[in-house]
């Protein structure tokens, strides 16, 4: 900011106290996100909580995770995807399962369980032999990274194959226009799973009263399911 102060002598002055304007609100903004970023650090160092409150949130903290804590026989558990108000997750998980997250941005590290994977969704299968993995929680990050339609294939391919046999694959994600970038009814991939009725929720899909439309949708791996696909994409298409 100096050096474009000083600039303003050098007969520019208009121009760069244009840039100096609109620069200003940039860096106050950067400066209170950074200050809030501190503030949480320090409340979780005194163990505060630090978690959002929308209803979104709320199903997911409240209805989604206690019956898959619950349930015995969800022990490996992958939640995708790490920020400041998911860091919480991890005593809740940890005391219980083996839980671990995974996030390709190096900065998100502080926010992951003790076992984080600095890695792409894409990549799951370097660190996972197929059929490991009981639950995969991934939420609100497709639309939200995880954008491009044959990265988004590969993605779920890789959940698919990691998941055990009977094994949950829950996707979160904003149906709303210039959030979706690309029709979840389109996926190969995600049709290898066999929707799952989720009994708390009484449905497979839940909509939930945000205006956002965060849904969530609940899948399972289920062998006969995605062999009959198979059959029918041979019969009907030929391969
Ligand atoms: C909006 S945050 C969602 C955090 C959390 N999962 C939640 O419940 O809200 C999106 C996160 O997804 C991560 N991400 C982006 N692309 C990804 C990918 N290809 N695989 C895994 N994570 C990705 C981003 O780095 C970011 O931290």
């Amino acid at each position: 900011m100096l050096k474009n102060l000083r600039r303003a002598g050098d007969g520019n002055e208009g121009r760069s106290m244009q840039f100096l304007r609109a620069r200003v609100p940039e860096s106050i903004q950067q400066i209170r996100e950074a200050a809030e970023g501190v503030m949480r650090d320090i409340k979780h160092m005194f163990g505060v909580k630090t978690l959002l409150n929308t209803e979104d949130r709320r199903v997911l903290e409240q209805i989604i995770f206690p019956h898959f804590l619950n349930d015995q026989s969800f022990r490996s558990i992958l939640f995708v995807g790490c920020d400041w108000y998911t860091r919480d997750y991890n005593n809740i998980f940890e005391a219980q399962k083996k839980y671990i997250t995974l996030d390709p941005d190096l900065g998100k590290r502080k926010y992951g369980a003790k076992q984080h994977i600095p890695d792409k969704l894409q990549k799951l299968d370097r660190y996972f032999n197929s059929g490991s993995l009981d639950l995969i929680l991934c939420n609100g990050v497709y639309g939200f990274g995880l954008n491009n339609a044959s990265e988004i294939e590969q993605a779920f391919q890789a959940c698919f194959d990691c998941l055990r046999e009977g094994g949950v694959f829950v996707l979160g994600w904003n149906d709303i226009e210039g959030w979706c970038p690309f029709p979840l009814h389109h996926s190969k991939s995600l049709a290898l799973f066999k929707p799952l009725f989720f009994p708390p929720l009484k449905t497979d899909v839940y909509v939930t009263d945000t205006s956002y439309g965060h849904t969530y949708n609940f899948y399972v791996k289920c062998y006969f399911w995605s062999q009959n696909l198979k059959c029918l994409s041979i019969t009907r298409f030929g391969r």
